[in-house]
């Protein structure tokens, strides 16, 4: 821990069901931490002022989620490339000059995610197709060209979203439309879905996997349920499978890490803890 600041904490509006207290209280719990990581309500007019006060505030950082994670970048003093690039600030860090450091870890969450659950695993290797081009698919395309893959795929239903991205993010980008994305999965290697459905409570997405070559891996970043319907499809015919709980649970590592000063890893008994804590 850094200059006594022993407080972090994720903001967003409304923030009730965030999982992150339960991950970084258990990684603070494992090392013996004498901090604390709070969920915090930050209304859209309350975010200047929070942010304004954090180093006085003894806050080592914070974690940003919805509606914040464009918001936060006009009050930074820093920036990372990456970041800058997507476009969102999912992790703040005071530095110790009180400076403001904004980045992103949800692509690197989301690579560590796959290489831990299906090691080996290479972006390189094989063609990606991505469903969905909201925020959360904006860092995967990043991060998947950051990888070396060779081609994505992008498939959104509301296709000028989907050519935003293919026009922000330099890399070899195929946008097709959604009504055409059972015949896009021929010559995939790696199968993601960012989009919200299949989540509980959402529509289920509705996808034939019979064209998907069967060595293509198959992520969902929707973890409740953990096991989507797509990544049972997935299995059923044979597929390599990798759920969307690691994401949530990678991405937190670098944050924790700036903020405590200890790299913190992701455990099976993590994964069961914070699962129990959304009922799982
Ligand atoms: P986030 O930024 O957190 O990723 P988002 O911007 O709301 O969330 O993105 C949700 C994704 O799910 C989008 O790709 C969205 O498609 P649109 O860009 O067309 O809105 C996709 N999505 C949500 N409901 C959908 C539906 N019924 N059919 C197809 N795609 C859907």
């Amino acid at each position: 821990m850094r200059n006594g600041k022993i407080k972090s904490g994720v903001i967003g509006w409304p923030i009730d069901h965030s999982l992150s207290p339960r991950l970084h209280g258990y990684w603070l719990q494992a090392h013996n931490i004498n901090g604390s990581y709070q969920a915090i309500a930050v209304s859209p007019q309350g975010l200047p002022a929070m942010l304004g006060s954090l180093a006085e505030d003894d806050f080592a950082g914070l974690n940003v989620t919805v509606p914040h994670k464009q918001a936060v970048l006009e009050h930074l003093d820093e920036i990372s490339d990456q970041a800058r690039r997507i476009g969102a600030v999912n992790t703040i860090v005071v530095d110790e000059n009180n400076r403001l450091i904004g980045s992103n870890t949800d692509g690197f969450g989301f690579m560590e995610n796959l290489k831990n659950g299906h090691p080996g695993f290479k972006a390189a290797s094989g063609p990606a197709v991505v469903l969905g081009a909201g925020g959360a698919a904006r860092a995967i395309v990043a991060a998947l060209i950051d990888e070396g893959v060779p081609t994505i795929t992008l498939i959104n239903r509301t296709r000028r979203r989907a050519e935003k991205i293919a026009d922000d993010l330099a890399g070899s980008i195929r946008v097709v439309d959604w009504s055409a994305r059972n015949a896009a999965l021929a010559d995939a290697a790696l199968l993601v879905n960012t989009t919200t459905l299949g989540m509980t409570g959402k529509p289920p997405l509705e996808i034939s996997l019979a064209g998907l070559p069967g060595e293509a891996l198959v992520n969902d970043i929707v973890y409740a349920p953990l096991e989507t319907a797509l990544l049972q499809a997935a299995k059923a015919r044979g597929n390599a499978t990798v759920d969307g709980l690691g994401m949530l649970l990678h991405q937190g590592r670098p944050g924790f890490a700036a903020w405590f000063g200890v790299e913190p890893v992701v455990t099976e008994a993590l994964r069961r803890y914070v699962l129990a804590g959304m009922g799982g």
